[in-house]
């Protein structure tokens, strides 16, 4: 894959409303982004099978919706006020700001710009910790400032309000709260598209269990969150991977984390962290609101702090992994046809109805009777602003996997055409059997790896 191929992608979900530039007209903001109309509902479809996965069909698992500005008190128990921060250096040839972690070390003081290559001496320049916190001034008068936080991950919001879930519903261990929300980073390394946003959204799993048991469920869970992406999302198994985190790259809090990486258009990159974050932030919780968060199991007779793994998603990144993932291009009679084949359940339309004439009324009321006996019952678009050449294009590049067309032919058999967006095939068939196609195609459809 290649920046090109990630321009590519760019375009496409511009173009086509999946994403703009966030604040544009005014011209931009770095690092925020806008969901458009198809993006929007790829998204929910996205949050919807997540939540649907652990929410709705697990009885160990819980939900959650915390508000996203919180105490102060939350984060300096966290470690996040003094410890979430990024060591920048400026280059004093282009003054670009980089982070230091992420630049070519020369030797032991020198390091690569990488953009302008000027040798960069940190003895002369020397680096500088920023604070990744986003805070906000919750005060009615300016001289009297009394300030809230944005939270940095949903995690916070789960832990301050583990002692509440446990009271209103007398879980046992193992218990799962589960919450998707924004989240806000002042990130310092911004572009990559939707890689590294300073307002993104994640579908995080704080998973409580006795201590002895947290080697085995942290082992559970990195398998069960790596064949989620390619059994529920749809994500080729061949662009993803694990790989553990060595001891010195563990965040203060873990005590183990694997990354499922993506292939992502710019490299192999994480698309979720799975971490076993031990007993440290209900401890920290405890000393630092002096509310006992610890838990009493009535079977063993012990009070103990749960030990807490963590299968962390971002809900932007795993859009731009599914994306990725589905973009094809291919040649197709001498010119480039450019195709989502996106998993249906994931596709912003299941089938669109496209009248091969927009102006014989017979035609157009049929193709509209068809289009509202199926949208009830499948995600549905009617579209006649085009020839037809131009309406298929259109629906490959959103990832329709059905388009159905209706013309002069029809009104005498009640027949219509129905084409599959993967292999192009035709087929003509009764206009009351297009759900049935539809549903008996399924299986025929790319699985994962496949
Ligand atoms: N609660 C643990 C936690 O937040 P993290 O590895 O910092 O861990 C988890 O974040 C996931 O959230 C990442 O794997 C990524 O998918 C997403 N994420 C983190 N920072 C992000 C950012 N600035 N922009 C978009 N997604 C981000």
């Amino acid at each position: 894959m290649t920046e090109d191929r990630l321009a590519k992608i760019v375009s496409l979900c511009r173009r086509r409303g999946f994403v703009f530039g966030g604040s544009e007209i005014y011209g931009g903001l770095s690092s925020i982004w806008d969901y458009g109309p198809l993006g929007a509902k790829l998204k929910k479809r996205i949050k919807d099978i997540w939540w649907d996965t652990y929410v709705e069909k697990r009885e160990d698992i819980v939900g959650l919706d915390s508000s996203i500005i919180m105490h102060e008190g939350v984060f300096k128990a966290s470690g996040h006020l003094e410890g979430f921060s990024d060591l920048l250096v400026d280059c004093p040839k282009c003054k670009k700001r980089f982070r230091l972690d992420k630049l070519e070390k020369i030797d032991k003081n020198t390091y690569e710009c990488a953009d302008c290559k000027e040798e960069i001496d940190i003895q002369k320049n020397k680096p500088r910790q920023f604070n990744l916190m986003l805070k906000t001034n919750m005060s009615a008068t300016e001289d009297e400032p009394y300030y809230g936080y944005l939270r940095p991950e949903t995690a916070q919001g789960i832990f301050v309000n583990f002692g509440n879930v446990l009271d209103a519903t007398h879980k046992k261990l193992p218990l799962g709260i589960a919450q998707i929300g924004k989240a806000f980073r002042n990130e310092v390394t911004t572009g990559s598209f939707i890689f590294r946003m300073k307002e993104f959204e994640q579908m995080e799993i704080e998973y409580f269990v006795n201590p002895k048991n947290a080697d085995k469920f942290y082992k559970e869970w990195v398998n069960e969150r790596l064949k989620f992406y390619v059994d529920k999302i749809g994500i080729k198994k061949e662009n993803l991977r694990l790989r553990e985190h060595k001891k010195e790259e563990l965040a203060h809090y873990a005590k183990a984390c694997t990354d499922i990486e993506f292939k992502f258009p710019f490299g192999w990159s994480e698309l979720e962290g799975v971490a076993n974050r031990g007993d440290f932030d209900l401890r920290e919780h405890t000393r630092v609101s002096k509310k006992d968060l610890s838990f009493f199991d009535d079977e063993t007779k012990e009070k103990i702090t749960p030990f807490v793994i963590e299968p962390s998603a971002g809900v932007d990144r795993t859009f731009f992994a599914v994306i990725s993932d589905a973009f094809y291009e291919e040649e197709v009679k001498g010119k480039i046809r450019t195709v989502l084949k996106l998993k249906p359940e994931l596709a912003p339309y299941r089938v669109a109805i496209l009248p091969l004439l927009k102006n014989k009324p017979e035609l157009v009321e049929f193709a509209k009777s068809i289009f509202c006996d199926i949208k009830d019952k499948l995600p549905c678009l009617y579209n006649d602003t085009g020839a037809i050449g131009k309406l298929y294009r259109r629906q490959d590049e959103i990832g329709t996997p059905f388009c159905v067309t209706v013309d002069v032919q029809s009104l005498d058999d009640k027949k219509v055409t129905i084409r599959d967006r993967d292999t192009m095939q035709q087929d003509r068939i009764d206009a009351s059997r297009i759900l049935e196609f539809i549903r008996n195609k399924k299986k025929l459809f790319r699985t994962a790896g496949g």
